[in-house]
């Protein structure tokens, strides 16, 4: 039954954006099928990575495979196109994951993808190197397909501002940030991955140069977009959907957009403030913290400022790409806003 809802769960994004288009899920059971031989070729690291895998989303590599088939002019062999770039999907998601596991330890977070997170199973010592195989594996498969310099440069550029990203954060956990301050986080640590799968997928399509800059702005808009309903869902998100604990970035003291807005609004502000500053949080105080910020408008103006983003990720989609493209793409961005989970 567990199994049943992750794969429910995994095909539900594909459905969203593709209207049960037969192909994309296809595209998409084959990557599941590819990245789990890929897996199982450790045993610890097979069962110890498969169930929080089966649990993603799979967002960035959709955007990548969307956008490497976005050349209209080009007729395509399926067959052909899932050789040539289904191992870059994986290697995308694989990286994913490893971010994943690393951000885990770093949060002390319990649960992933509704599993227990590689830290709770092993301990973090485990988890660090879970992590690294992962990210490992993604690079082999990139040096095994011969992608080149200009796809592992994109990769490489992702990783380092992910890490800079997480350094950023880590560096002011529990201290109060200017909307820039969070933008500027937001941006480094997930905007850049999901630009970064678009640019891949205009690369190995062949598009024009400035072709491939409108998909990647899109791209980033789509990102930060992203990352401000997952700052949101920890506030207002429903455990049994999200599969993470609600108020977890807040309790490990990350201040996010919804914290910024609630303090600047707040009559509670003060409470607030001593809260989400003090870097001993009780579950009590989490409670208190969630209620003042739920009286707040934080809700409506972090939506707000998403659908602004997805508002420019859809003015950017360059005029070259095809009417499915351009409408798996803006469903995506739709899905992104309007997501629970
Ligand atoms: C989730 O953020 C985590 C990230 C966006 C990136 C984490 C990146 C690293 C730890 C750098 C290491 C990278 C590699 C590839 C080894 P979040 O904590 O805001 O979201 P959550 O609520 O889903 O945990
Ligand atoms: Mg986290």
């Amino acid at each position: 039954m567990k199994n049943f809802m992750r794969r429910v769960r995994l095909l539900n994004l594909f459905q969203n954006v593709s209207e049960l288009d037969e192909t994309a899920i296809n595209e998409i059971k084959n990557l599941n099928e590819f990245i789990e031989e890929e897996i199982k070729e450790d045993k610890f690291i097979g069962e110890a990575c498969l169930p929080l895998i089966n649990g993603g989303k799979r967002l960035r590599p959709i955007l990548f495979l969307i956008c490497a088939k976005s050349n209209g002019k080009k007729i395509f062999d399926e067959k052909l196109f899932l050789k040539k770039n289904l191992p870059l999907a994986a290697a995308i998601e694989l990286i994913h994951t490893a971010s994943l596991v690393h951000d885990d330890i770093l949060d002390r977070s319990k649960i992933r993808r509704g599993t227990a997170t590689a830290n709770s199973k092993y301990g973090a010592q485990i988890a660090v190197l879970i992590g690294d195989y992962l990210f490992a594996k993604a690079f082999q498969l990139v040096a095994e397909n011969h992608y080149g310099d200009e796809v592992s440069l994109v990769l490489s550029k992702l990783v380092k501002n992910l890490c800079v990203g997480e350094i950023t954060q880590d560096r002011s956990l529990f201290k109060i940030p200017t909307v820039s301050e969070y933008y500027e986080k937001i941006h480094l640590k997930t905007a850049v991955f999901l630009a970064s799968c678009c640019r891949l997928g205009g690369i190995v399509a062949d598009l024009k140069q400035s072709e491939i800059e409108s998909l990647t702005n899109y791209g980033i808009n789509l990102g930060l977009a992203f990352q401000i309903i997952d700052d949101l869902l920890d506030f207002f998100g429903d455990v049994k959907v999200t599969g993470k604990a609600l108020g977890g970035d807040f309790k490990s003291g990350v201040i996010t957009l919804p914290i910024i807005r609630a303090l600047n609004v707040s009559k509670k502000s003060e409470t607030l403030k001593k809260i989400v500053t003090h870097n001993k949080i009780s579950d009590e105080n989490i409670f208190e913290a969630i209620e003042i910020i739920r009286e707040t408008d934080a809700l409506e103006y972090c939506k707000m400022r998403a659908y602004a983003h997805i508002d420019a990720a859809r003015i950017n989609l360059p005029d070259c790409i095809d009417d499915k493209t351009f409408f798996l793409l803006e469903s995506i961005a739709d899905f992104v806003v309007d997501r629970t989970w």
